[in-house]
Order: C-alpha cells, then structure tokens, then sequence
C-alpha cells in the first residue's frame, strides 16, 4: 500500500497570471493575428482586450454561458487568449460536422506545451496527442472495452452492485461516497482483482486525485496560460511558478496511481495462481515475452480505465438519484414497470433489458439532462478547417458543448426537466448518447459505462426507495468544473422489499 502523501497547490487553481504574463501575450496576440492563414474569418465570438487576446471566459458552469453566447454569437463560437485559439461548438450539427466528417483533422488534444510534458500527459490515452501512441494505447482500450469485450465484466457489475444495495442503509460512509466506492470498486475488482473497501483507500484516492487535477484544465481558455513562453521554467516563488509545481504533482500522481496497484496485482498473481483479473489475463502465457512497451500500455490503461470511471459513472448515479428525488412520479412508473414485467422483488438481469423501455429510458433522460462532462474533452486541430465560410485555425482547441445539445430546445421540448418519456419511441443506439462524446475521441469505455450505469438504475429501483428533495434551483445541486455531478446526495434510500 503506497504511503507517500501529494499536496495540491490552492493557488494552482487561482487565474491570477496576468500581471507576469502581459508582455509574453501582447506578442502572442499580435502573432496569433499575424497567423491567420487565409482571409476567411473566424467565427464569431468575444473580442478581448486589444491585441492581447484576452477574452474573459467563464469559470463556473461554463456551459450555460456558452448557451448564452450562442444566443448572440451563433452555434460555433470563437475566441482568443494568450495567442491561443478556441471555438465552442453549440449544436449536434456542427460537432457532426467539425468533429464527425473532418474528424482526420480534429482529434487531436491541446496537449503539446513543455508544462503538458511535464504532466506526462503522453501516457493517458484522454490527453495523448494524435498520432502512433494515440493510435496504439486506443486499440489496447478498443480490444479490451468493445461492446463483446465489455460483457467479461458483467459478473464484477452484478456481484458489486449487489453488494452496493445490500449495505446501502447500514454504511456509514454517505450516499455519495457509496456510489463514489461503487463506481471504482467495479473497475477495480475488473482490472486489478482488487477490492477496495472505501473510495478513501490510497489506491482509491490517487484516481479521485487525477480527476481533481483535472477539474479546471478542460475549462476551454482557462489552461490558455500554459502558452506563455518560459513558463515552465519560472521559479515556484515567482507569480506563475506554482504551475510547474502543479504539472509536476500531476506527472507524479499518474505515476503513483499506475505503479500502486500494479504492483498489488503483481504480488497478489504470485500468490495466488488461479488470480483473475483483466491484468492477469493480459499477462498470461509468459510476462517475460512481452516488451517494455507493451508492459507499459497494459498498465496506462489500468490507470486510466480506473480514473476515467470514477468520476463519470459516479456522476451518472448521482445524477440518477437526485432525478428519483426530484420526480417521485417517474420513479413510481418505473418501479411498476419492473414489478409488472419482473415481479416485485426481482432484482433485474441484462438479459432483462429490452423488456423494461421506461428504465431504458430514465438511463437515457439520466445521459441527456446532466452530461458528466459538459464540455466534453478539448478535441485540438492538426490543420486548419474550414465550416460555413469561417476558418478554424490549426492548433484551435474545439469544446463540443454537450450541455447545450442536449438542452436544446428544437429537439427536447422543456429540456431542463427529467421526462423519460421522450426516449420511449428512439430505436436503441449507444452512439447517439451525445454524454459520451465526439468523432475518433468518442468515450472508449462507454459500453461497459452504460451496462453499469443502466444496471445500478435497475437495481436500485427494483429494490429501494428514495426519497423526495425540493425541486427547485436545481443546478444549485450540482458542481460547477468540468468534471460535474451532484455536490452531495441528501436523500433517504429504503427497501421496498
Ligand atoms: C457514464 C460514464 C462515462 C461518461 C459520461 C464518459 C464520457 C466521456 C467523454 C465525454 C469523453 C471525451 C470524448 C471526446 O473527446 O469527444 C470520454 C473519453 C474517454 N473515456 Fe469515457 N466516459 C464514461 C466512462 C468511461 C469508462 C468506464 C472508461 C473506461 C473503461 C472510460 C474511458 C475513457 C477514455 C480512455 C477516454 C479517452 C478516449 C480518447 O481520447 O481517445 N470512460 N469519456
């Protein structure tokens, strides 16, 4: 069990460079103007302070003001700051066509500034730039989380989930910690074959960690420092040096929380022959012939299967509970569909999905009316495109704005309230859940995400109720970064068994 303890900066997450940073962004203004590659221009959006650049972008629910934005600059909006380009894409439309049909040119991250380097984000296949790394550490995920792959884990799923709604009302951890617990333990248990018994553990709280790290540095603009020339190299007492310091912290903790429990699995398959885990199978036959390489790709994406869950699918639950206790009356209809086709008491099976369309379609209400990430990860140009006589620029960092497509009010009528009902006639298509993502960057893990997530919802109301919250203010409920779910979980859960 690792001990070592890593201290996140506070002032890593205060934007206030600006003072040091005013000469290096004139010059980065004046170039990136100098830059623009053709006469076309660039899609509309907020100018900025005079040369710099600098457009104020905004930190809090992000999403919600770029719905506003578009209301006045259209669905692709553009800005700059410190010489960087970004656009925020508002509508299914345009991200099927930016991200989707010029997908050869869009799938890139914005991850190639020497503080990237530092955070090792070369390693993780959700920050790796395009190209040979992206392409082989995706296909170790693609063959091992593809929809058949994806079925392996479906005993680990049943067995935790079980075990989830058997100490739901006993634990003493709160409900959001179970689900937290929950979400990781399945991932865990699949990959590594270990157990662990809080979201408190060591091992546990490095992958919460890289996803706190993480929380702001998706915000579009706000990661727009990290261009600034020598920023890397400025000491950690200067204005602006704790961000080296938090690039650093950030390269270690992949590093811990890859080593960890890659080591517990280790020592765990050497004493224990018949260890199962994805682990132990991509190791069988004889470990010594694989390379370095490869050893090291197996193990990145343990890291980053057991990160990239633990907080999406987390949020999902929760967002899942707090809809149960915003609308009673759905709960109710699901409960009574499950008892109709089940038999009250039956906690359902996969095998039982395509008999219960109202619970297909509180999973699918749950994945439109709060995407986990709102913003989706930054996709990066490798050349410059082109979209309805605008120009993208290479090197613009594009943010599909999920929220915004999901809420939009041409295709979901009142679209900030939960109604299942809307899904109830949609032929079942795991790629138009826009939660999931865009083009080549598209969610990876989704399918074993979604057979979770729809079997936690099928359990839980199967088996408990929960009780009511006040419907009102209801964003006031969630966290305001890029990575957002429920801030607590203040419902009573009970059996109805
Ligand atoms: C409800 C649960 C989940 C949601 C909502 C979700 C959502 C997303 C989104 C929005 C992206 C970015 C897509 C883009 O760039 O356009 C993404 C990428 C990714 N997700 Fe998930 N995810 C979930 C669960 C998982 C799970 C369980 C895994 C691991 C097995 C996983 C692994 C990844 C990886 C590795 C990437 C990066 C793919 C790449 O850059 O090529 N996700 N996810």
């Amino acid at each position: 069990m690792m001990t070592e303890t890593l201290h996140i900066p506070s002032a890593f997450f205060s934007p206030t460079l600006i003072t040091n940073a005013l000469i290096f962004s004139t010059i980065l203004g004046i170039l990136a103007y100098a830059r623009r590659p053709s006469q076309l221009p660039c899609p509309p959006g907020p100018k900025g302070y005079w040369l710099l650049g600098l457009a104020k972008v905004p930190l809090i629910k992000p999403w919600l003001t770029y719905v506003e934005w578009g209301k006045k600059y259209g669905d692709v909006i553009h800005f700059t700051r410190f010489g960087r380009h970004y656009v925020v894409i508002n509508s299914l439309e345009a991200a099927n066509e930016i991200l989707e049909r010029q997908a050869q040119f869009t799938s890139d991250r914005p991850t190639h500034t020497k503080l990237d380097q530092i955070a090792d984000y070369k390693r993780i296949l959700s920050t790796v730039s395009y190209g040979d790394r992206w392409r082989a550490s995706r296909k170790i995920f693609h063959q091992n989380f593809r929809a058949k792959a994806s079925i392996e884990y479906r005993p680990i799923e049943v067995k935790q989930i079980h075990k989830f709604l058997d100490g739901i009302s006993s634990s003493k951890m709160s409900l959001k910690d179970q689900v937290s617990t929950l979400s990781q333990i399945i991932m865990f248990d699949s990959l590594y074959g270990l157990e662990i018994s809080t979201n408190k553990d060591d091992v546990s709280r490095r992958a919460r960690d890289i996803v706190d790290l993480n929380d702001l540095l998706f915000i579009p603009g706000w990661e727009a420092f990290k261009s600034i020339p020598f920023i890397d190299l400025l000491p950690s007492w200067l204005p602006g040096g704790q961000y080296r310091m938090a690039h650093e912290i950030i390269g270690e903790t992949f590093r811990v929380a890859a080593e960890g429990p890659w080591q517990q699995t280790l020592s765990a398959m050497e004493s224990d022959e018949n260890h199962s885990s994805l682990i132990a199978k991509l190791l069988s036959g004889n470990p010594q012939d694989k390379s370095s390489e490869e050893i090291e790709l197996i193990k990145n994406m343990a890291m980053q299967a057991v990160g990239a869950a633990s907080d999406t699918t987390m949020s999902a639950i929760c967002t899942f509970f707090l809809a149960m206790s915003l609308y009673p009356n759905v709960q109710l209809k699901a409960q009574q569909e499950l008892d109709t086709v089940l038999g009250h008491g039956q906690t359902p099976t996969f095998d039982d999905r395509s008999a219960l369309p109202y619970v297909e379609a509180v999973y699918r209400e749950v994945m439109r009316w709060h995407p986990a990430v709102p913003l989706g990860l930054p996709h990066g140009t490798t050349k410059d495109i082109y979209y309805k006589g605008y120009i993208i620029p290479q090197g613009t960092v594009i943010s599909a704005n999920i929220w915004a497509m999901t809420h939009d009010k041409s295709k979901f009528d009142k679209p900030n309230e939960f109604i299942p009902e809307r899904h109830l006639n949609e032929k079942y298509d795991i790629n138009s859940i826009l939660a999931y993502g865009f083009g080549r960057r598209i969610c990876v893990g989704r399918y074993m995400a979604d057979d979770t997530t729809w079997l936690a919802i099928a359990s839980i109301l199967a088996t408990k109720n929960i009780s009511s919250l006040p419907n009102k203010n209801v964003e006031d409920y969630f966290s305001d970064g890029g990575f957002c779910s429920t801030k607590s979980l203040d419902c009573k859960v009970t059996s109805r068994l």
